[in-house]
C-alpha cells in the first residue's frame, strides 16, 4: 500500500479524521503541523525558524519542512506508507514528495471559508492524547476524553487574525495543487460542511 494525503484548508477536519481513519488504514499520521509544533517546544533550530511564520499564520520554507519529511519516512513505522495531515502544500512540496513515496489518494475536505474562523477559534485538544474536539459542535464528554486524562490545550495560532492569514496562504499556495493532484487521477473531494461521522463514512467509502 502506498501514503495517503489528507488535503482542505485550515480548520476543515483533517485531523478530526485522521485520527478516525487512522483505525481502518492502518497508516501512520505524520502531521507537519504537529511535528512543527513539537520542535517548537523543545526549541530545536528547526522548532525556532519555523515559530516565527506559524505565529503569523504563514507557510514554512518548503526545504524546512522537507527535511522533517525525510527524516520521518524513514522511520519503521512508514515501511508501508502513512497518512500525510497538512502535507504537501506547495507545489514544490508535492513534487519532492512524488519521488520519496506512492501516493494513492488525496482526499480533499471541502469546507466554504465562512465556516473556518468559528471551528478553529472553537477548537481544544486532549494535551494528553491529542483528540481534537470543538466547543459546540465536538466538545469534551461530560466523563471527559476517552484517555480519562484531558489536559485542555489550544493552539497559538488559532486566533481569528491568524486564521485569516492561513487561510489566505492556503488560497494562494495550497489550493493549486488540487488541480495538480487531479491531472494525475489522484483527486477525491468530499463534502467536509457536514457532521463528522457522514465525513468519515464518504473517505473511507473512497478508499474502499
Ligand atoms: P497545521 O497544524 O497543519 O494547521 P492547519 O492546516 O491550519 O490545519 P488545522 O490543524 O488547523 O486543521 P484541521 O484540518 O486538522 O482541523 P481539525 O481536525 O483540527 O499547520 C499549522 C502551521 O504550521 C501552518 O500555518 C504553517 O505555518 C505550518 N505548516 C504545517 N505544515 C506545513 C507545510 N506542509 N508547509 C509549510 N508550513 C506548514 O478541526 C478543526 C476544528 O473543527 C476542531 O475543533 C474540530 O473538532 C472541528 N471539526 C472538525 N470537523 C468538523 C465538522 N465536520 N463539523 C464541525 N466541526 C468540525
Amino acid at each position: 500500500m502506498g501514503s495517503i494525503v489528507l488535503f482542505g484548508p485550515p480548520g476543515a477536519g483533517k485531523g478530526t479524521q485522521a485520527q478516525r481513519i487512522m483505525e481502518y488504514t492502518h497508516l501512520p499520521q505524520v502531521s507537519t503541523g504537529d511535528m512543527l509544533r513539537a520542535a517548537v517546544k523543545a526549541g530545536t533550530a528547526i522548532g525556532l525558524e519555523a515559530k516565527s511564520y506559524m505565529d503569523r499564520g504563514a507557510l514554512v520554507p518548503d526545504d524546512v519542512i522537507l527535511g522533517l519529511i525525510k527524516e520521518r519516512i524513514e522511520e519503521d513505522d512508514a515501511a508501508n506508507g502513512v497518512m500525510f495531515d497538512g502535507f504537501p502544500r506547495t507545489i514544490p512540496q508535492a513534487e519532492a514528495l512524488s519521488q520519496l513515496t506512492e501516493i494513492t489518494h488525496v482526499l480533499a475536505i471541502d469546507v466554504p471559508d465562512e465556516r473556518i474562523v468559528e471551528r478553529i477559534c472553537g477548537r481544544s485538544t486532549c494535551g494528553t492524547c491529542g483528540t481534537v474536539f470543538h466547543d459546540v459542535f465536538n466538545p469534551v464528554p461530560e466523563d471527559g476524553c476517552g484517555c480519562s486524562q484531558y489536559v485542555e490545550k489550544r493552539r497559538a495560532d488559532d486566533t481569528e487574525s491568524t486564521v485569516l492569514t492561513r487561510l489566505g496562504a492556503y488560497h494562494e499556495q495550497t489550493s493549486p495543487l488540487a488541480s495538480w493532484y487531479e491531472e494525475r487521477g489522484l483527486f477525491h473531494r468530499v463534502d467536509g460542511d457536514r457532521a463528522i461521522d457522514e465525513i468519515t463514512t464518504d473517505l473511507l467509502n473512497v478508499l474502499q
